[in-house]
């Protein structure tokens, strides 16, 4: 999938999304205390890596966290930088964030990874951990399922995966699992996971 493909699929869509899923009230509690477990505390920036309407850049913003929200989609960063005073929001990549290495503490990439073919995994993750300090955190939600297999998601095509596997994926590139969560479908809500995990 390429950036081009997914920034146009939810330029189309943000309206909606932002007024569906951009808000606290759309995410689980636990969730939440899930990303704030392991960014909550961290020493130094975290990012928001695939952002979207910014309302998790936000929450971990109003917890004390020096963070700053990045996604592809201009209407999704316009409309954070209104809605949320306080972070930073770019307009960017996660696969080429302008950072030095070992730069920030933390990684936030809350479903941002959901639409990346299989075998495109392993180098966004990669890009993601040439950014981390030595201990630094990654928390990732994806969907689940018991196989490595696509659907069709309302915006564009994504994959669900065993947590298992993403779990291996992590370890391959460095990062350590400290903690995972996983949710049964729920209504309409599909089976999804959190991975926490420490370079
Ligand atoms: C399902 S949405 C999740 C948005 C937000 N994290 C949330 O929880 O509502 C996926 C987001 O990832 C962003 N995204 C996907 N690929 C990206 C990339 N390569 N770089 C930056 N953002 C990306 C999309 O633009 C979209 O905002």
């Amino acid at each position: 999938m390429t950036s081009d493909k997914v920034r146009g699929a939810y330029s189309g869509l943000a309206d909606v999304y932002i007024e569906v899923l951009g808000s606290l009230g759309a995410v689980h509690p636990g969730d939440l205390a899930f990303v704030e477990g392991h960014l909550g505390g961290v020493p130094g920036p975290v990012l928001d890596l695939g952002c979207g309407p910014g309302h998790l850049t936000a929450f971990l913003h109003s917890r004390g966290v020096d963070v700053a929200g990045i996604d592809l989609v201009p209407e999704f960063v316009a409309h954070a930088r209104a809605t949320h005073p306080g972070p930073r929001f770019e307009v960017g990549s996660l696969l080429d964030v302008d950072r030095p290495d070992a730069s920030v503490a933390g990684v936030l990439a809350w479903f941002s990874l959901i639409h990346l073919e299989p075998d495109a995994l392993d180098d966004a993750l990669a890009a993601v951990r040439r950014l981390l300090t030595p201990g630094g955190v990654l928390v990732v939600g994806m969907f689940e399922g018991a196989a490595v297999e696509p659907f069709e998601h309302k915006v564009l095509t994504a994959y669900r995966w065993p947590v298992e596997e993403v779990a291996r994926r992590l370890a391959r590139t460095g990062l350590a699992e400290v903690d995972r969560l996983q949710r049964a479908q729920e209504g309409d809500r599909r089976p999804y996971l959190a991975l926490a995990a420490r370079a």
